[in-house]
């Protein structure tokens, strides 16, 4: 008896956990809208080299009717948008209206506020889709992928950027110790992609990069990874010291960023 009321409790503890968490992540990305583009436009090339690395891997051409899934500020749709003039609108989505908002409002995109799994639910042929640095947000992913594949058109192909397991970033050790333990494998997203019937391709995408450590650190002080809002102000403020010690005498931080670049392509 008792044992049955303490995995109760333990299991309305861990939900209520996931219900906080999720309000907390959207709030995260409702809070970092205005600075988003910002932190990453120190570096044109760094979006520019991955840009022509998504172009190549989603084989995009001006006919294609495009999804991002996910899309946050349009940083990377934009950048697309710039080299290819489609003759679709981008269809952009992203459940947080203050990160969809910076996207021009124009006939080159059509923005929807939704969620990733709604969107997958709801009818619709696509033949290019991107995710980038997003699927760890999503509960179900079976759910999701199972409903892209309906919404691609046969050798359509659905473009999953996540980062990998390990990550080189001079974070603090807390953070990278809780970026291992959330991160998805992309090793189980190969299984779970090619159990739906999808054909899978992974290639690693490096980039080397080099930031001015005050850059930085005012990124992480703003909790530029949403696994940074897993950590409170005094805990921040700890790793930004910790960070501080290590890294003291340089004033540019250097790292490889590795990018994994999962094709998934819907068979004919
Ligand atoms: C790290 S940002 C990446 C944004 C963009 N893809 C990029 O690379 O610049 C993650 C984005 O995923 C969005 N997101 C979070 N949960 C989501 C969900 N359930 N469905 C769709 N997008 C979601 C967030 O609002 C945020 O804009």
């Amino acid at each position: 008896m008792v044992f049955v009321i303490i995995s109760q409790f333990n299991k309305i503890g861990k939900v209520l956990g996931e219900i906080i968490l999720k309000y907390s992540i959207q709030n995260h990305y409702q809070n970092l809208a205005h600075k988003y583009n910002n932190f990453w436009g120190y570096s044109p090339e760094f979006i520019d080299s991955l840009t022509k690395k998504i172009i190549e891997y989603l084989k995009l051409t001006d006919t294609d009717k495009l999804v991002d899934l996910g899309c946050g500020t349009g940083l990377y749709t934009q950048a697309i948008v710039s080299k290819i003039s489609f003759k679709h609108p981008v269809i952009c989505v992203d459940p947080s209206d203050q990160m969809i908002e910076q996207i021009p409002k124009n006939s080159q995109y059509k923005t929807l506020v939704n969620d990733a799994v709604n969107f997958a639910d709801e009818p619709g042929q696509y033949n290019k889709i991107l995710i980038k640095e997003m699927i760890h947000h999503i509960d179900d992913k079976e759910k999701l992928l199972k409903g892209l594949f309906e919404r691609l058109t046969p050798e359509g192909i659905l473009l999953l950027i996540l980062l990998p397991p390990t990550i080189e970033y001079p974070l603090f050790v807390d953070a990278l110790r809780t970026y291992e333990a959330v991160q998805p494998n992309y090793n189980n997203l190969v299984d779970l992609f090619t159990k739906i019937g999808f054909q899978t391709i992974v290639n690693f995408v490096d980039y080397p990069v080099s930031i001015p450590k005050g850059k930085y650190f005012e990124m992480v002080q703003n909790r530029y990874m949403s696994l940074l809002s897993r950590f409170d102000d005094e805990q921040l403020k700890k790793g930004l010291i910790e960070m501080q010690e290590k890294y003291h005498d340089q004033s540019n931080l250097e790292f490889c960023d590795r990018f994994v670049f999962l094709s998934a392509i819907k068979p004919k």
